[in-house]
C-alpha cells in the first residue's frame, strides 16, 4: 500500500474515533449487547433498533482503542437501512478483510471501512477492530431467534 494511501487511511480512522458517529444510546433500543475484548479488556455497549429484520437505527458507547471506537463508529454507519441479512453478509465480507483474505463487496459500500483494511497486517488487533462487529452479529441474531 502506498504510504499516502496508508496516511489518508489513517486520518478516516482518527476522524472516526474523534468524532464518533451514532455515540450514545438510543431510548427506543430492541437490543443491547455488551461486548468486551478479553484480551486488553476494553469494551462497547451497542443499542440497535430492529423492525421487521431491517436495522432502523444503531448507537454504540465503549473504552477502547482508537481501532475499537472508529471500527464501531464506521460499522453503525453502514448497518443502517440494511437488513439483518446484509448485515450479516457485511460482516463477513469484513472479517475476511482483517485476515487479509479476498473478499467481494456485491453491492455494497464500504466507504470509511476500507479505511481498517491495514488492520490485517497486525493480528493482535483484529479483536479490536472485529469488537463491534461480533457484537452486531450477537444483537441481530438474538432478534432472529425471538421471532
Ligand atoms: Fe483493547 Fe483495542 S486494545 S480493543
Amino acid at each position: 500500500m502506498s504510504s499516502n494511501l496508508d496516511q489518508l487511511y489513517r486520518q478516516v480512522i482518527m476522524d472516526h474515533y474523534k468524532n464518533p458517529r451514532n455515540k450514545g444510546e438510543l431510548s427506543d433500543d430492541s437490543v443491547t449487547i455488551h461486548m468486551n475484548n478479553p484480551t486488553c479488556g476494553d469494551r462497547i455497549q451497542l443499542h440497535l433498533k430492529i423492525e421487521d429484520g431491517k436495522i432502523m437505527d444503531a448507537k454504540f458507547d465503549g473504552e477502547g482503542c482508537s481501532i475499537s471506537l472508529s471500527s464501531a463508529s464506521m460499522m453503525t454507519q453502514a448497518i443502517k437501512g440494511l437488513s439483518v441479512e446484509e448485515a450479516q453478509k457485511l460482516a463477513h465480507i469484513f472479517y475476511n478483510m482483517m485476515l487479509g483474505k479476498e473478499y467481494e463487496i456485491e453491492n455494497f459500500d464500504l466507504g470509511d471501512i476500507e479505511a481498517l483494511q491495514g488492520v490485517s497486517k497486525f493480528p493482535a488487533r483484529i479483536k479490536c477492530a472485529t469488537l463491534a462487529w461480533k457484537a452486531m452479529e450477537k444483537g441481530v441474531g438474538s432478534q432472529t431467534e425471538k421471532q
